[in-house]
């Protein structure tokens, strides 16, 4: 893929590349947790949007989309958003820059990769975190590792119009091999938790129903938990998220929540809760305990927060039969996507046997399974990708 997409960069823009990527991710449990300042548990995977990057001096942005086949370009001093959906990402990023007082000049770009699109692998947060890291790199703007992800989420924000949190960006610009990442979204600490795949894999299941968080559920969600903190700050003044919310304020004012206010603030109370233990779990290698947590976790999502659909709900009924299955849960934003599921390795079989016979695509095809998901062989792949260029 990487010599495809620098082939195609020699044929259309006749130079030598330098090249980078960034991955997609997955996410062990803690969902819709980040933008309520709460904890996440994602990982980095061997799934990657590839760059191929070089200035130009026609004072124009030129980027071409591998996979799309499509080419887009602007001139540099006029970066703003356009009709084409998958440029926003990129002019998003070079925003970004600007805004933080960085000039970014003019440079051709083509990209591609083996990110499932709308699956809930973060596509997008991987193709903002590459451009964030590629210009940096290229133009020497000395930015952090934090600033890049932090741009690559407003560049999401502004651009692409999801008011997401920042999982995603964050998982992809930090991933580390063998490890998931613990990431408090209030202090933006993080710890690194060795994830033993000896007996154990983590399955994904694709429902082959792409998800659209633009379209208005997720920032729904999103003003739905903030519409939660309103109501507690009246009474209490240490509340500034729902990470600071317990069980026991959300009972003592559910009149005034109403009953949707009240179960989506309470998922989210309990869902801090679930990753807090299952860590604890992961800490002692209890999968079992952990696999409960995950289950967990998707009941939430789908009664509490209703971010699920009727297709990831039978991933995960399908699971539930399947011996050596320890824990199944959607993943990523919802409304699609894929399921992610803690397995025992000898039967991995059985259970991607007992997902094909029983599940199929809306337009009737055997689901998509990723087993042996491989934890990101850590950001050093960005510089060794650059270099071996
Ligand atoms: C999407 C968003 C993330 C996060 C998840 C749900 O992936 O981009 O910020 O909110 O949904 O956990």
């Amino acid at each position: 893929m990487e010599q495809q997409i620098k082939n195609k960069f020699s044929n259309i823009f006749g130079a030598e590349p330098v090249m980078y990527c960034a991955p997609g991710r997955v996410n062990l449990i803690g969902e819709h947790t980040d933008y309520n300042e709460g904890f996440v548990l994602p990982a980095a995977v061997d799934k990657q949007i590839v760059f191929a990057v070089k200035p130009n001096s026609v004072g124009r942005f030129r980027f071409f989309a591998y996979d799309l086949n499509e080419q887009f370009e602007t001139e540099e001093d006029k970066i703003q958003k356009s009709d084409t959906a998958w440029a926003n990402y990129l002019l998003g990023v070079v925003a970004q820059f600007a805004k933080a007082g960085k000039r970014v000049p003019a440079f051709d770009c083509v990209f591609g990769g083996n990110v499932p699109l709308g699956a809930g692998m973060s596509s997008s947060a991987a193709i903002e975190v590459g451009m964030a890291f590629a210009i940096n790199d290229l133009f020497g703007l000395g930015c952090s590792r934090l600033d890049m992800t932090k741009f690559a989420q407003m560049a999401e924000h502004e651009y692409a119009g999801v008011n997401c949190g920042i999982m995603d960006q964050f998982a992809s610009m930090h991933g580390k091999a063998g490890h998931v990442v613990r990431l408090d979204c209030r202090s933006l600490d993080f710890q690194y938790f060795p994830l033993d795949t000896t007996n154990h894999l983590l399955v994904l299941v694709n429902t082959g129903v792409k998800h659209e968080l633009a379209s208005s559920e997720y920032n729904k969600r999103r003003a739905e938990c903030e519409a939660g903190v309103r109501i507690l700050q009246k009474y209490y003044s240490g509340v500034r998220s729902l990470r600071d919310a317990t069980m026991e304020m959300l009972n003592a004012h559910c009149q005034e929540f109403g009953d949707v206010v009240y179960r989506r603030c309470s998922y989210i109370v309990e869902e801090n809760a679930r990753l807090i233990a299952g860590c604890k779990a992961l800490a002692d290698n209890d999968f079992a305990a952990f696999g409960q947590f995950m289950y967990g976790s998707h009941e939430g999502l789908s009664h509490k927060f209703e971010v699920s659909c009727k297709e990831l709900d039978q991933l995960v009924a399908i699971a539930r039969t399947v011996p050596g299955v320890l824990g199944s849960r959607m993943m990523g934003g919802g409304f699609g996507g894929c399921t992610i599921s803690l397995v025992e390795k000898s039967k991995v079989a059985d259970f991607e046997r007992a997902i094909k016979a029983g599940y199929k695509t809306p337009d009737g095809h055997e689901p998509v399974v990723l087993n042996f998901i491989v934890l990101w062989i850590s950001y050093l792949h960005y510089i060794l990708l650059s270099l071996v260029n």
